[in-house]
């Protein structure tokens, strides 16, 4: 089975089996299967935060089409939407507003599914998925029992959750690899209140001279300031932000700054400096350069693109030498976003 069509980046790769699957039925037959039952297993959301380095002969791919969207509750204090982890995010966050409910308008247009949201707990604009996380529902790949975490048990940060940790021996912590999410419930609270503090948006205010928006109006800024800066999956195959931006102590920032002025940092609450690592890797040259038929994109640093027939070889060796040129420059390990596979 291929899976181009099943990961963003549109990297050619085969899959020995892919189970489709439409609910946790589907899981509990594999899982009772008495050939498929012991394998192991890869969970395939969107494909939007992966790289596929080659087949996929040892797992079971499982593809998740878990499919619906409801209101599950709707009062005075907040509104709890539901939607199957293989629906669309960005037309669940559509549906959210169409809905009339606000909160989420910030996080329009990342691509891939809603089970993978909280997997490496989305964030854009000022706005994380764990801001206005309720719960979700899961199955255990090994037991096939269903189970449901809270914000708390997921265990978020900054793009990081307790899907992204293997279980360690001794403890129960991290269920990389051993849960499939089916289901994931958000809390939008009322009123509504907008969250407008980043750049880009402070942009498009003063340019349309509005003051108080509403979800829809910030919903529409976010889809134009995304549409301008970031390749659209369909057109040019990526995985969004490569790396994660790095976070240094003071100290480490002002001896960059005293070398390079320019250097785009944020203070964080807990006194340690985000970079911006887009900036770390065009400030090294690296912009709308290849590796093979892997490149970084003109208009972002931070977005490797296939520009066509790109490798997941050519895609990891590309993010190696730009991580190379960073440390060599700044002193700074940039750490990838989406998982190699
Ligand atoms: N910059 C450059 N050159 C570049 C790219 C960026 O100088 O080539 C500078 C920009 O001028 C800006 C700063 O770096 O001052 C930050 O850039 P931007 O506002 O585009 O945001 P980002 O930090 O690169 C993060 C998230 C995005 C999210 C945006 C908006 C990460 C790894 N990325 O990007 O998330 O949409 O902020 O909130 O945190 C994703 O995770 O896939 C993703 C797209």
């Amino acid at each position: 089975v291929s899976l181009a069509p099943h990961n963003t980046f549109g990297i050619v790769a085969k899959a020995r089996t892919l189970v489709r699957v439409k609910g946790e039925a589907d899981v509990t037959a594999v899982l009772a299967d008495p050939k498929l039952g012991p394998e192991p297993k890869f969970v395939l959301g969107g494909g939007s935060n992966i790289v596929l380095t080659g087949d996929v002969n040892k797992a079971v791919v499982l593809k998740v089409e878990i499919m619906g969207k409801r209101v599950v509750s709707d009062d005075a204090k907040a509104a709890v939407v539901e939607a199957g982890a293989g629906e669309n995010w960005h037309e669940f966050v559509t549906w959210t507003l169409e809905q009339g409910f606000g909160g989420v308008e910030n996080l329009a247009l990342i691509p891939g599914t809603v089970g993978a949201s909280p997997v490496q707990n989305i964030g854009a604009y000022g706005v994380e998925l764990q801001d206005v996380f309720d719960s979700l529902d899961a199955i255990d790949l090994q037991t096939g029992r269903v189970f449901t975490l809270d914000a708390r048990q997921c265990a978020f940060g900054y793009r990081d959750s307790v899907f992204k940790h293997a279980a360690a021996k001794d403890n129960d912590f991290g269920l990389a690899g051993r849960a499939l999410i089916l289901r994931v419930r958000l809390k939008l609270p009322k009123p509504w209140k907008p969250v407008l503090g980043y750049l880009d948006i402070q942009r498009k205010m003063t340019e349309t001279g509005i003051e108080h928006p509403t979800a829809r109006q910030v919903y529409d800024w976010v889809v134009a300031i995304r549409s301008a800066k970031l390749p659209d999956p369909r057109v040019i195959g990526n995985a969004g932000s490569f790396f994660k931006n790095p976070t240094v102590t003071p100290e480490q920032c002002q001896d960059i700054i005293a070398r390079d002025p320019g250097i785009v940092h944020y203070p964080m609450p807990d006194g340690t400096v985000k970079l911006a690592a887009g900036w770390l890797i065009d400030a090294c040259g690296w912009k709308g350069k290849s590796v093979g038929k892997a490149g970084v994109y003109e208009k972002q640093a931070l977005v490797l693109v296939n520009r066509g027939g790109a490798t997941g070889g050519e895609v990891v060796t590309l993010a190696r030498a730009i991580q190379t040129s960073v440390y060599e420059r700044f002193g700074i390990r940039l750490e990838p976003e989406p998982v190699v596979v």
